[in-house]
């Protein structure tokens, strides 16, 4: 193994997110906004191109990757890329962040290719809300191929997008899923990124108030050694519950000091931060004929160094303005 990639406050990239694609076919309000300018076809990174970015990756100690989008399962063949990059990686922990609305027909396979970690997006357990968050009546395929995912022996994350006035009220109907299922039922706090998105200080539903509010209806008990295990979740195994309830206060209580994140976007930059717009180029590099990964591996090198604190970033945020105005769409969370 070459040397670590560390930053200039001690983190070290564990941990890489990349997106195959800035398309979904679907339309959440508080991550797509209006007005999606795709981005062209040639300026996105080739399946290959992202197998080499892994490669390398792996060689200055990274150890999980994960495929975001948009939504991963829109791009032509990504479930065969995904069995494909399990393949090669079989030590790196791969797993993917989907809407599960494309993902059904794929279940048996991926899970048979040792990709045994799913995150599946869902903000609401009414299926009418699901149609005004999403813009799409796939409520009932999502449920069931949550369903599948578990059948096939995956391990299951769900995320929902934790906001006042859209899914508040439905703290007892989650924590009733997470005691059925077992998955880990995660609140984001709704973070402001993108523009359009009705993001405000009183739209967040805070972590602190989830878990005060859930501690009234049930007996949560910490998962001890929770933030090394589960990144920025802090858990909590439910009293006779199958599944566990998991909380991520992006907003209220930052977890940058721990970030070991690198994100690689569609069309091939690096973002080391997910509150900051600033993105460094990579695709010029890989796609040059005499530079190539070299240079790719240089450029991250120097980009990590000037890794921002996102908190820092949040605190000078001008009022009523989103903190980054890159769509949460095309970053893949
Ligand atoms: N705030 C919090 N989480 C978000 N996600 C998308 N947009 C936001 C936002 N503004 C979540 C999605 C998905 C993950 C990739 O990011 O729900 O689960």
């Amino acid at each position: 193994m070459h040397k670590s990639l560390e930053d200039t406050h001690g983190r070290k990239a564990s941990y890489m997110r990349v997106s195959v694609t800035d398309r979904c076919n679907m339309h959440c309000t508080y991550c797509a906004g209006e007005g999606c300018d795709f981005i062209p076809h040639s300026n996105i990174l080739r399946y290959e191109e992202i197998l080499d970015l892994i490669g390398m990756a792996v060689d200055f100690g990274v150890e999980k990757i994960r495929f975001t989008g948009g939504e991963p399962f829109v791009r032509k063949g990504f479930a065969d890329f995904m069995i494909s990059a399990a393949a090669r990686f079989p030590k790196v922990d791969l797993c993917v962040t989907t809407n599960a609305t494309l993902i059904g027909d794929y279940v048996e396979r991926l899970a048979q290719a040792g990709i045994r970690r799913v995150n599946i997006s869902l903000d609401t357990l009414d299926p009418d809300k699901f149609t005004r968050i999403t813009g799409h009546d796939l409520y009932s395929t999502v449920r069931a191929n949550i369903d599948r995912c578990l059948d096939a022996g995956m391990n299951v994350k769900v995320n929902a997008v934790a906001m006042k006035g859209v899914n508040d009220n439905e703290l007892p109907g989650f924590i009733k899923f997470a005691t059925t299922h077992s998955v880990d039922m995660r609140f984001i706090e709704f973070m402001p990124v993108g523009l359009d998105t009705g993001w405000k200080d009183d739209t967040v539903w805070r972590a602190e108030d989830i878990l005060a509010q859930a501690r009234e209806l049930t007996e949560l008990i910490p998962v001890k050694g929770s933030e090394k295990q589960h990144g920025p979740a802090r858990m909590f195994t439910i009293s006779g519950g199958k599944g566990r309830i998991g909380l991520i206060s992006p907003y209220t209580n930052h977890f940058c000091a721990t970030c070991n994140r690198l994100r690689i976007t569609s069309d091939g930059s690096l973002r080391t931060c997910l509150f900051s717009d600033k993105v460094y180029r990579l695709r010029p590099a890989l796609r040059h004929p005499k530079l190539g990964l070299p240079t790719v591996e240089r450029i991250i090198r120097v980009a990590s160094k000037r890794k921002p604190m996102g908190y820092e970033l949040l605190a000078h945020m001008p009022a009523g303005q989103g903190v980054c105005h890159t769509r949460m769409a095309s970053i893949g969370g």
